[in-house]
């Protein structure tokens, strides 16, 4: 019999594209979304979808019999959590130890929570190590709160708890409908209709991106390889990019010859990320997409979609 995988935020971006790595590499993949801002489109036909709710108790039943879980669902806008701070603290702190009593209740051995490089945002060290943390914004407080309690239920329980700190992950499926969008998707989307990207800031603050089959490639190693249980592991480049340079990139491959808008910076981001691979690398790991054919299948994705008209505006 397959090995079931429960995703949380299945219709989201990064647990859409885990999801179909999970189905192509032969585990069957139980998936959970509130569709809050999530799409069912994004959602691969072989999954066991359900739509419902992190933060309820009837989703307990589903993590019967699974191997593992991907615990991806949360309040990911910045925006977002600074406007409705009690919203985030319930999905993201209330919601991820909902899901991890669901898991403890079914005796689920494995968790993969999906931390952020949001929690150095008071780090000045760089490239920047496992070892300390420092979250400032909403966000980046939320996510903590929910680490906190997969650090808690990992030495209270017999579980195998791995935290993933994610950079800045890209490609396709990524949300390019919120009203600010995440960087990439932001300026591919407005450069493709022919509007000028939008710059927050001056453009200076550096981003560590990382490719999503990357990224997947490491939750898979987390999930065959039981010396990542217990670790932290950050998934990042290794390399840093301007967001000026990520805006001379995009123009590199779609040649509009538009200049960016330039508006005032968002609070409580970090200026700089730049990630310490060695603890993901020390598992047979290494991130494969270099960022100019990242950026380009990112493109492609979204000329299909963008450019066929799906403009629905969701989140902040
Ligand atoms: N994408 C990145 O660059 C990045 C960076 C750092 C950390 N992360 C973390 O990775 C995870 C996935 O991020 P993403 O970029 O795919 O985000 P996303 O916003 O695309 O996906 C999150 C999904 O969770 C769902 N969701 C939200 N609240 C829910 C609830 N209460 N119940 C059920 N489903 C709910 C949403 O509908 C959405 O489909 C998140 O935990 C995020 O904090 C992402």
């Amino acid at each position: 019999m397959l090995q079931r995988v429960v995703v949380t935020g299945v219709a989201g971006f990064v647990g859409s594209n885990l999801a179909k790595h999970l189905l192509q590499n032969g585990y069957s993949v139980v998936g959970l979304d509130n569709l809050s801002t999530g799409t069912p489109e994004n959602v691969d036909h072989r999954v066991e979808f359900h739509e419902a709710d992190i933060c309820a108790r009837e989703i307990y039943p589903l993590f019967e019999g699974a191997e593992a879980v991907f615990h991806l669902a949360a309040k990911t806008s910045l925006v977002d959590c600074l406007n409705s701070p009690l919203e985030a603290a319930t999905m993201n702190v209330v919601g991820t130890l909902n899901v991890l009593e669901a898991a403890r209740k079914s005796k689920v051995r494995k968790f993969i929570y999906a931390d952020t490089s949001a929690e150095y945002e008071g780090i000045f060290d760089f490239p920047t190590t496992e070892d300390r943390v420092r979250p400032i914004g909403v966000y980046a407080a939320s996510k903590h709160g929910g680490a906190t309690f997969c650090e808690s239920y990992r030495n209270l329980y017999d579980m195998r708890v791995s935290v993933v700190r994610y950079f800045n992950v890209y490609g396709p499926a990524q949300d390019w409908r919120r009203v600010i969008p995440p960087v990439m998707s932001s300026f591919i989307i407005r450069m493709l209709r022919g509007e000028r990207p939008i710059i927050y800031g001056t453009g200076e603050k550096r981003r560590d991106f990382i490719y999503v089959d990357d990224v997947n490639d490491l939750h898979l190693i987390i999930l065959e390889d039981d010396r990542s249980a217990g670790r932290i592991l950050n998934v990042g480049s290794g390399i840093n990019f301007s967001v000026y340079e990520i805006y001379g990139l995009v123009e590199e491959i779609l040649k509009t010859g538009l200049q960016p808008l330039y508006k005032p910076d968002l609070p409580g981001e970090a200026q700089v990320t730049l990630s310490d691979l060695t603890a993901a690398k020390s598992l047979g790991w290494k991130p494969k997409v270099d960022i100019r054919e990242g950026l380009r299948r990112t493109v492609e994705y979204l000329r299909g979609r963008a450019l066929r008209g799906e403009q629905r505006v969701v989140g902040a």
